[in-house]
């Protein structure tokens, strides 16, 4: 299986992707990591010798030839399946529906809840009891489509913004490489838009200790 994460910015969630396949031993190619600007995620990917490029949307006339050279690189590479990781540009209804069921993302929210940015200071400012992360397929409407799995934990009185985005990351370090072992092993089907948990809790035993244990009494998934 060949992959590519999308990324924008510090790229933790792109290192844990690429090193829960080394420790999960899944026959998981990152063939590419890609970003929409120069970021110290992509100087981090190359350093680890991974293949990456950067199409900045500065260095293009617009957002539309920016998309068709980010499309072009994924269908040369032979990507099977996008993992947007922090990738911060909406993109458009032509570019998702070149990979229709094909683009899964990561959110720091209980998806519907909180779409957007900022969520860890609108969850608090919003009196919410919970929060977490969302693994969901992408679709053109922003932080939509068909839920994948979500990490859900209770927010503490104390919590800032930065304390909740760091407990609610950890969650996310286990979640998407869970989504993506489940995938790789075919204890996940995603195919037309419609998300199927064939067996949730062997794609569990594939993660390492300490990450189940991280999501333990924490996930959640669609019916
Ligand atoms: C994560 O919180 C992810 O959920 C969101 O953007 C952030 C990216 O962080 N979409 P990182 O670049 O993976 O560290």
């Amino acid at each position: 299986m060949r992959i590519a994460i999308l990324i924008s910015g510090r790229g933790s969630n792109m290192h844990r992707l690429c090193d829960s396949i080394a420790e999960m031993q899944l026959d998981v190619e990152v063939a590419r990591v890609i970003s929409n600007k120069p970021c110290a995620g992509i100087d981090a990917a190359q350093s680890r010798g991974l293949s990456t490029a950067v199409y900045d949307r500065k260095s293009f006339a617009s957002k539309q030839e920016q998309e068709t050279a980010l499309a072009a690189d994924l269908h040369n590479a032979d990507i099977d399946w996008v993992f947007l990781a922090g990738y911060m540009a909406v993109l458009s209804a032509e570019f998702v529906d070149q990979f229709a069921g094909r683009i899964i993302n990561i959110h720091p929210s209980l998806l519907p809840d909180f779409k957007g940015l900022d969520t860890h200071a609108r969850a608090i400012s919003a009196g919410a009891t919970h929060h977490g992360a969302t693994v969901h397929l992408v679709t053109p409407a922003l932080d939509d489509g068909p839920l994948i799995a979500q990490a859900s934990l209770a927010i503490n009185p104390d919590d800032t913004a930065d304390t909740l985005a760091g407990r609610v990351l950890s969650l996310e370090h286990a979640l998407y490489p869970l989504v993506l072992a489940g995938l790789s092993a075919g204890h996940l089907t995603l195919s037309d838009g419609a998300v199927v948990w064939r067996n949730a809790d062997a794609a569990c035993e594939m993660l390492a200790a300490d990450r189940r244990q991280t999501l333990a009494d924490a996930l959640a998934f669609p019916a």
